[in-house]
């Protein structure tokens, strides 16, 4: 098969990261023998530095004319401690999402038998937890209005959804969990948002087309403490954009380490391929990086874009192999001296993946 894909390291640990995901990726394409065709393009901090803009038209064109794109990571302190910047390189993500139609988001979580000790929470709440978060992705308060009054000393977010953006995700959800353990968990706030109500009274309508599935309504402050305490309760979560950016972090503890959580941005354009964590600016350049989520958001690409189910799974046994081993970053090392380097676990995983 022919594999044409974009590659956007973007900013921080981004760079190094992708790399890591491209060996793997470079990897199973040799030992599969699809002809992978793969394209850089500038996205974030780096893309303002060089053309003035976070996601520049040569990159959003280049992603249209790819049958997937691999992410890394954008974001830079410079930005984050200037309030009064009006250029960010979030934005680039942001119009990327919009851009490519990208509203759904699958932020698989999931627990690595070598790594349950790792969670900060007790082995019997996390051995065995595994869901789906599907995070709605361009909608909600990260896109509506919002802008700034009296002066400046009044600021406002708008939140903001259409029926048409509620059904489709939540129909998505249902989909999800009718090839699953048929469990739909709808995270809201319907005891006060307007927004929330609209979601609740589209949910209830989609419900009954799927007499399978069991729904459950949750307010978001629940399910954050739900998340922890007890999280093999969840099948599928299904949420609006802010609140399903909050509760992957939070649900990212479960793993051991954010540096493990892959996800997949569908819609309707190409679909992007991106770790859940940020881009970690404190380690760039410094070769000490969790590649693995990047890894696996790889892993996600061969399955979603490409539905090559049998190189994912090879990556997700090359995953599991190196962390068998004992091959793992500092973040998620017993002994963190005897940590490997992020290249070091990319090669790993390529030399892995050759032999088998
Ligand atoms: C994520 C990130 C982004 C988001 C940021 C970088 C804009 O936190 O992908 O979860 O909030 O969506
Ligand atoms: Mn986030």
């Amino acid at each position: 098969m022919k594999l044409k894909i974009a590659v956007l390291p973007g900013d921080g640990i981004g760079p190094e990261i992708v790399d890591q995901a491209m060996k793997v990726t470079k990897a199973i394409c040799e030992k599969f023998g699809h002809e992978l065709e793969y394209e850089y393009a500038i996205t974030g901090a780096c893309a303002i530095d060089e053309v003035g803009d976070p996601y520049p038209a040569a990159t959003h064109d280049l992603c249209m004319a790819a049958d997937a794109v691999l992410f890394g990571a954008i974001g830079h302190p410079k930005f984050d401690n200037n309030p009064k910047a009006t250029v960010r390189p979030e934005q680039g993500l942001l119009r990327m999402r919009k851009q490519l139609g990208l509203y759904a988001n699958l932020r698989p979580v999931v627990t690595f038998p070598s790594l349950l000790h790792k969670s900060p929470l007790r082995l019997d709440l996390v051995e065995g937890a595994e869901f789906m978060c599907i995070r709605e992705l361009t909608g909600g308060i990260y896109f509506g209005e919002k802008g700034r009054k009296d002066e400046g000393n009044t600021a406002f977010d708008n939140c903001v959804y259409t029926r048409e953006e509620v059904e489709r995700i939540l129909k998505l959800a249902y989909e999800f969990a009718m090839k699953r353990r048929k469990k739909v968990t709808v995270v809201d706030k319907a005891n006060v948002l307007e927004t929330s109500r609209l979601w609740r009274e589209i949910a209830q309508e989609i419900a009954p087309k799927y007499p399978e599935v069991e729904t459950e309504y949750m307010f978001v402050d629940n399910a954050a403490m739900q998340i922890i305490q007890w999280p093999k309760r969840f099948d599928v979560m299904v949420t609006e954009n802010m609140f399903g950016d909050i509760l992957t972090d939070e649900a990212s503890v479960i793993s051991g380490s954010m540096g493990m959580l892959p996800s997949a941005s569908i819609g309707i354009h190409t679909s992007v391929f991106e770790p859940i964590h940020g881009s970690y600016p404190q380690a760039a350049g410094l070769n000490i990086a969790n590649p693995l989520a990047t890894v696996l958001s790889a892993a996600m690409m061969f399955e979603y874009a490409f539905n090559l189910m049998e190189e994912g799974a090879l990556i997700r046994a090359a995953v599991n192999a190196s962390m068998d081993a004992g091959v793992v970053t500092e973040d998620i090392a017993d002994d963190k001296s005897k940590a490997a380097k992020t290249s070091e676990v990319g090669d790993w995983l390529e030399a892995w993946i050759k032999k088998q």
